[in-house]
């Protein structure tokens, strides 16, 4: 069973930490775990080509395809993000408009025999989705909003934990999750569910 975590952050902070310790959890209990560093990657924004309509993929060439391959084999997703401006990083936005829009088109067409959409299964359903954000104040709750909306029409199974996973770094960019330690423990809590929801999905 595979879970793979995706940072949103341009630097290796607050964001990659707290997604760490939630994959740390999930290793010792015997998954296998991935991180992807965003700020290593060129994800162009969706073009709004509609491509994949027809093509049953995206067409735009950079790094989207491989991390795109990475997401579907995943049994789990961890998704964080910093607050920028009260919304998600625009990188990890771009790929997620792709993900979304593109997967959707793999297993449906724009223009089906009844005339309207039916959707059935779709590539990411029943995957189990875990939402971070990270800000110095505020916009967290914003930005999990994106998230979890993103995977909830995804058809995704999103959990949760005993508090929002959520971080505040405090002032001038402070790298300082590792203090924190009620944090900590909420996404400790957030693997535990993880485990549990995509173990009895799989038993
Ligand atoms: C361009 C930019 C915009 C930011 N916007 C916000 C914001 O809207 N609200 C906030 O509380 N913090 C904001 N911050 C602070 C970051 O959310 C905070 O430093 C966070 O720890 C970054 O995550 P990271 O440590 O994983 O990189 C902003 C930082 C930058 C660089």
């Amino acid at each position: 069973m595979k879970i793979l975590g995706i940072c949103g952050s341009p630097r290796v902070g607050n964001t990659e930490y707290y997604i760490n310790v939630v994959l740390k959890e999930l290793a010792e209990s015997g998954f296998e775990v991935e991180l992807v560093r965003l700020r290593d990657k060129s994800i162009n924004q969706c073009e709004g080509c509609y491509g994949c309509i027809e093509n049953k993929k995206c067409v735009v060439n950079d790094s989207f395809e491989e991390i795109f391959n990475k997401m579907l084999k995943a049994d789990g997703l961890v998704i964080g993000s910093p607050v920028y401006n009260g919304s998600i990083t625009p990188r990890l936005k771009a790929l997620l408009d792709r993900a979304g829009f593109s997967s959707r088109w793999m297993k449906n067409d724009l223009k089906t025999d009844k005339g309207k959409y039916d959707w059935g299964q779709m590539p990411f359903s029943r995957k189990v989705f875990a939402p971070i954000t990270v800000a110095r104040k505020t916009g967290q709750t914003f930005a999990y909003a994106q998230l979890a909306l993103w995977a909830s029409v995804n058809d995704f199974i999103i959990t949760g934990s005993n508090y929002w996973t959520i971080g505040s770094a405090g002032t001038s960019g402070s790298i300082n999750a590792n203090e924190d330690t009620e944090g900590i423990s909420i996404m400790q809590h957030l693997a535990e569910n993880m485990d549990h929801v995509i173990k009895k999905l799989k038993a």
